[in-house]
């Protein structure tokens, strides 16, 4: 299949697209660049012996998504370019439901006009309301911010869509905690981009760019009192999405997944596997917990596993020896 992968200089874009490439697909992708660098791009050449190529752009552009789609033969698209912070969208709102929402309209308003009607979606597992039980697809949603709201609000339109015209093929995956690098150490996330997430601000720490780690809260009711979170590799993570375009290929249907691993590890555990896999030391230090965090959050992945046959096959020392083995060869992050 040929696919366009918006947001596909990001970190979980890159991935997928390597994903693509090496289960004989085609990627095209597609970036504004706004926290990424063209660099990230190019580092996926050296992947399974195929380049995908780059295109700058919005997706609130429908003049350039028209020239996108004429002539680009796409079968499907994945749509991962976001604003990815909670907490700015708690400050700015308005910019979440500008760039997020309005550029998921847009995108599929230029997907209906050129008849590309398959649509990987990535959401989050912020849409579910806290529970520490393991979280499944039929809970109720409620969203404690803008960018759990607009999310939601996205997956509420690609219904709309898909009542209107049940041809479309549409899958929502809800992510958990992508964390990680591909193994060969060419691509994952970029350390110089701000990121208020726990393993890149761990890794920012064990290459001396942060003098230590604030770990938010020892007081949680979890076993060591820090947060526990479900946290998948980021291959993992984009094998899903061919898995998901496999199983929308036999017939038109809108489903949602989520994708996590069904196990949690606290903020502490995470500290010590890194430690092990990059033999530094993560100063850290305990200060108040973060406002919104929920203390457990974990995926019911047998829906995943059921549905898509996909399960995460990766675990923490692994996540952490594959994003040490990135990090440590690009320490000043991708070229610009
Ligand atoms: C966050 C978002 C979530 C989003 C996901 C991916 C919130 C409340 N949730 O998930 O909506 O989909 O990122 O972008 O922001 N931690 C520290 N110190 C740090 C950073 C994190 O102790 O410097 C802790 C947090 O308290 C949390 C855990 O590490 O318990 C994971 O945090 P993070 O990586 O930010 O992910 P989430 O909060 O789960």
């Amino acid at each position: 299949m040929k696919v366009l992968v918006t947001g596909g200089a990001g970190y979980i874009g890159l991935h997928a697209a390597a994903a693509l490439l090496e289960n004989g697909h085609e990627a095209v992708l597609l970036d504004n660049l706004s926290n990424a660098s063209p660099g990230a791009t190019s580092a996926l050449a050296g992947l399974a012996g195929r380049t995908a190529p780059f295109l700058k752009g919005d997706v609130r552009d429908s003049r350039f998504l028209d020239g996108v789609f004429e002539g680009g033969g796409f079968d499907a698209v994945m749509h991962l370019a976001a604003l990815k912070s909670v907490d700015e969208s708690v400050e700015n709102p308005l910019r979440y439901y500008a760039n997020n929402m309005a550029g998921t309209v847009s995108l599929l308003q230029r997907m209906a006009a050129h008849g590309v009607r398959t649509l990987i979606f990535s959401s989050s597992a912020t849409v579910y309301r806290d529970s520490p039980e393991l979280l499944t697809e039929t809970l109720p949603t409620e969203p404690s911010s803008p960018y759990g709201r607009v999310k939601l609000f996205e997956e509420e339109i690609l219904r709309d869509v898909h009542a209107a015209d049940p041809e479309w093929r549409i899958s929502i995956l809800r992510y958990f905690n992508a964390v990680g690098a591909h193994p060969s150490g060419l691509i994952g996330e970029d350390p110089t981009r701000t990121s208020t997430n726990l393993l890149p601000r761990i890794g920012q720490v064990a290459l001396g760019l942060r003098e230590r780690l604030e770990v938010f809260g020892d007081d949680n009711p979890t076993p060591d009192g820090t947060c526990v979170r479900d946290y998948l590799h980021v291959m993992d993570l984009a094998n899903a999405h061919i898995a998901a375009l496999e199983f929308l290929r036999p017939e038109p249907r809108l489903a949602v997944h989520n994708l996590g691993t069904g196990r949690g590890h606290s903020v502490l555990e995470l500290i010590r596997a890194f430690e092990r896999a990059s033999g530094r030391t993560v100063p850290f230090r305990i200060v108040t917990r973060r406002a919104g965090d929920a203390p457990i959050s974990r995926a019911d992945p047998a829906r995943a596993r059921a549905e898509l046959g996909w399960t995460a096959t990766r675990g923490l020392d692994r996540i952490c020896a594959d994003q040490w083995r990135f990090l440590s060869s690009h320490p000043n992050g991708f070229p610009e």
